[in-house]
């Protein structure tokens, strides 16, 4: 566990007994896809159970007021769901998850991590930009949905 200097902010890893609260968390960050199966509490406690040590929660006492579901299949990590509850912001819990993430991936020894930012969330942009993630230009994303009942929301 790590202590920030100017916000008494605790970095631990994820537990499915958190989810009620990274769910809250979620609903509460502008502009998330959620989705209906992806994101439901029998998924994400499949997703943590297969990946135990690599997602973050940041707790300010026993509140959770950011997370990081990190995963990864053997050779590439993956973020989902990055983000900081408003009222924290700017106070580097984004980037000491992150670094949690990417030391915990590590220790699994994984070697690159990719994640998807809208090209339109400036913020978020603006936040993997500086600190120091390459954008990649030379490739193109394809999906093939499996499951139609995988319903997208936004948030707000
Ligand atoms: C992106 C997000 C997680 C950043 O969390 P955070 O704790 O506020 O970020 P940090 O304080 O660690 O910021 C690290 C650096 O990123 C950059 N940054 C962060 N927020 C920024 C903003 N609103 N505008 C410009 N730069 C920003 C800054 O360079 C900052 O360093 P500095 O404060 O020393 O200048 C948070 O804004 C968030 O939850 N956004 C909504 C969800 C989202 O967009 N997630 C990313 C999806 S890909």
């Amino acid at each position: 566990m790590e202590k920030d200097q100017d916000m008494p902010i605790t970095i631990r890893t994820m537990q499915v007994s958190d989810y009620d609260q990274v769910d809250d968390l979620w609903k509460r960050i502008h502009g998330f896809a959620i989705r209906s199966l992806d994101d439901s509490r029998e998924y994400i406690t499949r997703f943590l159970e297969r990946n135990p040590r690599t997602s973050v929660v940041a707790l300010d006492g026993s509140k959770i007021v950011g997370s990081i579901l990190c995963g990864h299949d053997g050779r590439t990590g993956t973020f989902y769901h990055v983000c900081v509850d408003e009222a924290y912001r700017r106070h580097h819990i984004g980037r000491r998850m992150v670094t949690a993430c990417m030391r915990a991936l590590q220790e699994e020894k994984i070697s690159s991590i990719t994640l998807i930012a809208f090209t339109s969330n400036e913020v978020g942009n603006e936040f993997w930009n500086d600190i120091g993630w390459t954008k990649r230009s030379d490739v193109n994303r394809y999906d093939f949905k499996l499951n139609e009942e995988n319903i997208v929301a936004f948030t707000k």
